[in-house]
């Protein structure tokens, strides 16, 4: 189970996220909606441990333990793994060896690509000349690969076109759904946790998501049943979000 406790981070000497607080349990798969420039992709991107994402207050616990300050090998070997919104180009790293590197030798590669229609990539630099959709599909590649314990997916299907999207959404569903490898401190036969975000909530026709969050301004403004969320920002948009923070912090204030 990953806590993240009154988190507070600074990016590039700006403070983008506010004593947030949230909570993924292990089985359960998590979506964060949020406006643009929120700082959903900053969550994570803290979560996986990247540098440039400073810690100024505040915890994130994996499974009891405090990784707050782990570096993002260690973050990983204890069974955490990430698609990323916006993953750079590797000239002079082919698929097929960081994918070797991530899923230890696992012997499923070749199935994999094939299911996603990356067979031809496995030779290429990672993402150098792919298009939005090809990026998406190898990312979806190497997680899987990887079968991390906590699944971390920034956006899975922004830029993925119609059809495309139904064999990515297959393999995401499969993905939160089948077995693990072992991963140190989490319980046998529990399941996987997820936290996905999406803006547009696409994602949500193919995996089966228990608990949803909406980020608004770095903090987190409300939480509930993903897909009634999801109606709700369909109908409103994110003003209401915004508008139901404020209330939330009127009625706080007025507690106080
Ligand atoms: N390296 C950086 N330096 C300065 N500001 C940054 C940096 N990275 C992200 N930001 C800012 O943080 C805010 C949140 O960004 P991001 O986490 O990408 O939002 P989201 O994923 O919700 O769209 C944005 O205003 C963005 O410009
Ligand atoms: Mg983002």
């Amino acid at each position: 189970m990953l806590e993240i406790e009154n988190l507070t981070v600074e990016v590039g000497g700006r403070e983008i996220l506010h004593n947030l607080s949230l909570n993924v349990m292990t089985g359960y798969t998590t979506v964060l909606f949020g406006p643009n420039g929120s700082g959903k992709s900053t969550l994570l991107m803290t979560i996986m441990g990247f540098s440039g994402y400073k810690v100024k207050s505040g915890r994130i616990k994996l499974n009891g333990e405090d990784i707050t300050d782990l570096p993002v090998n260690e973050r990983a070997k204890r069974g955490i793994g990430m698609m990323m919104q916006r993953p750079p180009n590797l000239t002079g790293v082919r698929l097929k060896d960081l994918v070797r590197v991530t899923s230890k030798g696992s012997k499923d590669t070749a199935k994999i690509a094939e299911e996603l229609d990356m067979t031809r990539f496995l030779e290429r630099d990672v993402n150098v000349g792919f298009s939005g959709g090809e990026i998406k599909r190898s990312e979806i590649l190497q997680l899987t690969a990887q079968n991390p314990c906590l699944v971390l997916l920034d956006e899975p299907e922004s830029g993925v076109d119609m059809v495309s999207i139904e064999k990515l959404g297959a393999k995401v569903h499969d993905l939160l759904q089948g077995p693990s490898h072992h991963c140190a401190g989490w319980r046998e036969k529990s399941g996987k946790a997820a936290l996905i975000i999406t803006h547009t909530g696409q994602i949500l026709d193919y995996v089966e998501a228990d608990r949803g969050y909406v980020m608004c301004n770095g903090s987190v403004a409300c939480s509930g049943n993903p897909r009634e969320l999801l109606q709700e920002i369909r109908k409103m948009g994110y003003n209401e979000c915004i508008r139901c923070k404020i209330n939330r912090a009127n009625v706080i204030e007025e507690n106080i």
